[in-house]
């Protein structure tokens, strides 16, 4: 089946200035009026947005106006007149009718062994959902989708629109990276928000997340707002704004959007890094996937099953995605994805056979090392944080952008919250290559497990604290 692509222009569905206002009408003017606390009209903020994107505002005042948003804030129609006016400052997809209801992504704030996307891109094709899943890569000391892909030999995360189409078309999901005529507003604005400490505000973090999920012409979205001391925002009140304010924004531009609020304090699954985490996503898809993924996996994407109106509850939902997951419909999806973005068909069809050696395909890190645990007792806490930031700083990460990472660097953990330890036993197996862990990590590292004397084991707490439904 062949589609065309329709790429709406940049201007489609905009209001047009006339040459009046937009003559009276300085940029100065408008990083005045918003650093004195007005409101900015939608013609106004399309005005700036057009400057950005056209190269004619200076960098000086693009980050001037940042800041202005920073320290003012927006309202909400503000925020949706950004969203909006960044999605259209470049390409719009467009898909084939019998899919517009079918179309749909989710977005996770930044986790710790966030390998969710791997397992539940193909499970939601594997349900019939068209699945465009736009990721990024690791930012900070959270992990990102694109980098743990790439520790697969051949896959390629640029893909053009003519071949996401093809690949939908054929498979039903990809990963991908963002395209250069994707919202090219927003390429501009977050290297500057980057430069000026404009990072954290409300309303720039939901113009940038809301018009790349908007430039895909989705259905229905799901976004996963972590909160916790491992997630951006760490309590649940603050995770909560926000993702108040991402629905509202999803919604206003037409697609259905709804959030879940999952706590991130501890990994998520037992494998941080690269390629551990691809091993621990395969053996997801191959059913032996830990209880804690599982559930974000059921829960984000029963919701958007239920979105897309293809089940009419969420434990419906929830059962469908667990259903495929766990009967290999979702594995043979992956694998698919796999070959359609460029893995070698026997390196695919080896990934995801039931007795693999990953590290015949995967690299494997030239050293490993066991931590002890220092105590007898039961797990009470271990500090996803404080892995996450050893295992960056050795190589899993990047400290600029560009850099490459080392996708064989990571850390399994070898024990669970709840579980009964005895002192001398294998914590955590650290996968390093160069440079070696420090003396002063490996005590960080050892300040992350939280053993103590209690008789009791515990049971494992949701991870999903609560979820935000569209009406
Ligand atoms: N991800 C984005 O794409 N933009 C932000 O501002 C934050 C996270």
């Amino acid at each position: 089946m062949f589609f065309n692509i329709i790429l709406a222009s940049p201007a489609s569905g905009s209001v047009d200035l006339g040459w009046n206002l937009a003559a009276m009408l300085s940029i100065p003017d408008l990083i005045k009026k918003k650093r004195d606390g007005e409101k900015l009209s939608d013609e106004e903020i399309k005005l700036f947005i057009e400057a950005v994107t056209a190269n004619t505002a200076q960098p000086c005042q693009i980050g001037a106006m940042l800041m202005a948003i920073y320290l003012r804030g927006m309202e909400s129609a503000e925020i949706q007149t950004l969203t909006r006016e960044m999605m259209l400052s470049g390409d719009v997809m467009s898909w084939p009718n019998e899919w517009k209801k079918l179309v749909v992504d989710k977005h996770s704030t930044g986790g710790v062994g966030d390998k969710v996307s791997l397992v539940l891109a193909p499970a939601l094709a594997a349900c019939r959902c068209k699945v465009p899943m736009i990721s990024g890569r690791g930012l900070a000391h959270t992990g990102g989708t694109l980098d743990k892909l790439e520790s697969i030999p051949g896959f390629n995360i640029q893909q053009t629109s003519e071949q996401i189409v093809g690949i939908l078309d054929s498979v039903g999901c990809c990963i991908v990276g963002q395209t250069e005529r994707l919202v090219p507003a927003d390429r501009v604005m977050y290297a500057m928000r980057d430069a000026t400490s404009t990072v954290d505000s409300l309303p720039l973090i939901t113009g940038s997340i809301i018009s790349k999920k908007g430039a895909e012409s989705l259905s229905a979205l799901v976004l996963d707002v972590k909160f916790g001391r491992a997630a951006l925002y760490k309590d649940l009140q603050s995770a909560r704004e926000l993702a108040q304010l991402l629905v509202d924004a999803g919604n206003g531009l037409g697609i259905r959007t709804g959030a879940a609020l999952s706590q991130m304090e501890c990994t998520i699954g037992r494998c941080v890094g690269n390629s551990l985490e691809v091993i621990e996503s395969l053996e997801t898809l191959k059913g032996n996937g830990p209880d804690d993924l599982m559930e974000l996996v059921e829960t984000l994407g029963g919701m958007l099953l239920m979105m897309t109106g293809l089940v009419s509850d969420l434990s419906e939902g929830k059962k469908q995605i667990s259903d495929v997951v766990i009967g290999g419909a979702a594995l043979s999806k992956f694998q698919a994805m796999m070959q359609a973005q460029g893995v070698a068909s026997e390196t695919a069809a080896s990934l995801c056979s039931a007795h693999t050696d990953y590290y015949s395909i995967l690299r494997k890190s030239e050293h490993q090392m066991e931590l002890k645990a220092s105590a007898d007792g039961v797990v009470q806490d271990i500090d996803g944080l404080i892995l996450a930031q050893v295992i960056h700083k050795l190589g899993a990460g990047r400290s600029k952008a560009g850099m490459p990472v080392n996708h064989s660097v990571g850390a399994e953990l070898l024990v669970s919250l709840g579980q009964r330890v005895k002192k001398g036993a294998s914590w955590l197996r650290l996968h390093y290559e160069d440079p070696a862990p420090s003396q002063d990590q490996i005590v960080q590292l050892q300040k992350a497990l939280t053993v103590d004397h209690s008789e009791t084991t515990q049971q494992r707490q949701s991870l999903v604290a609560e979820v935000l439904l569209p009406q």
